[in-house]
């Protein structure tokens, strides 16, 4: 998800409600993602649902040049990922949509998200993004917090086609999306703006089925 559905110009913020909805999220464990996110263990990283205090450390984390490069740019202030934050939670409790803070165990802070939103109303298809600090790259964080994001999307929200566009200059990006087993299904021509230039985008997409035979046989998501 190279374009992020977040707009800041158009978020209306409630910072209040966010805060008291996060102190109900972290004891949540059930499937009703559409009330609070549950909170996911990997290996390396918690999953869980994005809180205010999690705004300096992305944006110190996801605002600079090699992470924005490929994606919409981020807010720009500690008080626009703070709008964001709030609107992640709205847009969750309508259904709509789910961002998880990925947090290495021993910290507190999120240091990437994972977004999905529905294509459809259903949330039958689904698209996915995400972005990590570069400090992160390379460690095995990403594919611990990826196979729990597709595992959530198709056995709790029921979703039976994921889809990923990565622009096609953005090389971290595909390759880490074709180490998961996504299949690439053909490019999308002049499909993404960033800095003024029209850039193409592949387009990567895992079927449910695909994912229960990637779990059963890939060695980097056993
Ligand atoms: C995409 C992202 C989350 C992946 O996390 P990561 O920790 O970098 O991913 P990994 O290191 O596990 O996998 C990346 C793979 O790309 C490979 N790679 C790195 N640079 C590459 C390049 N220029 N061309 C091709 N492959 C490259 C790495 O070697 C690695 O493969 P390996 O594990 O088989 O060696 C992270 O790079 C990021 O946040 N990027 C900025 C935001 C972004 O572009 N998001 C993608 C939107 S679709």
């Amino acid at each position: 998800m190279e374009k992020m559905p977040f707009r800041e110009a158009q978020a209306v913020t409630d910072l209040h409600a966010v805060m008291a909805e996060a102190r109900n999220a972290a004891t949540t464990t059930t499937s009703d993602w559409r009330k609070a996110l549950p909170v996911l263990t990997g290996s390396m990283v918690t999953l869980r649902e994005l809180r205010l205090s999690d705004a300096p450390s992305l944006l110190q984390m996801l605002s600079t040049e090699e992470v924005a490069r490929f994606i919409s740019p981020p807010p720009t202030t500690v008080e626009g990922f703070e709008r964001f934050i709030a609107w992640t939670h709205r847009e969750r409790a309508a259904g709509h949509y789910v961002c998880f803070a990925v947090v290495p165990h021993g910290m507190d802070s999120a240091i990437g998200i994972f977004q999905v939103r529905q294509l459809e109303p259903s949330f039958d298809t689904a698209e996915w993004g995400f972005a990590i600090g570069s400090a992160f790259w390379g460690t095995g964080v990403f594919v611990d917090a990826a196979k729990m994001v597709i595992d959530f999307t198709f056995n709790t929200i029921r979703t039976h086609r994921l889809e990923a566009r990565a622009a096609v200059l953005n090389g971290r990006g595909n390759a880490a999306l074709k180490k998961l087993g996504a299949t690439a299904e053909g490019v999308l021509r002049k499909s993404f703006l960033r800095n003024g230039e029209y850039l193409d985008q592949t387009l990567w997409t895992i079927l449910a089925a695909d994912w229960a035979l990637i779990r059963q046989t890939s060695s980097i998501v056993h």
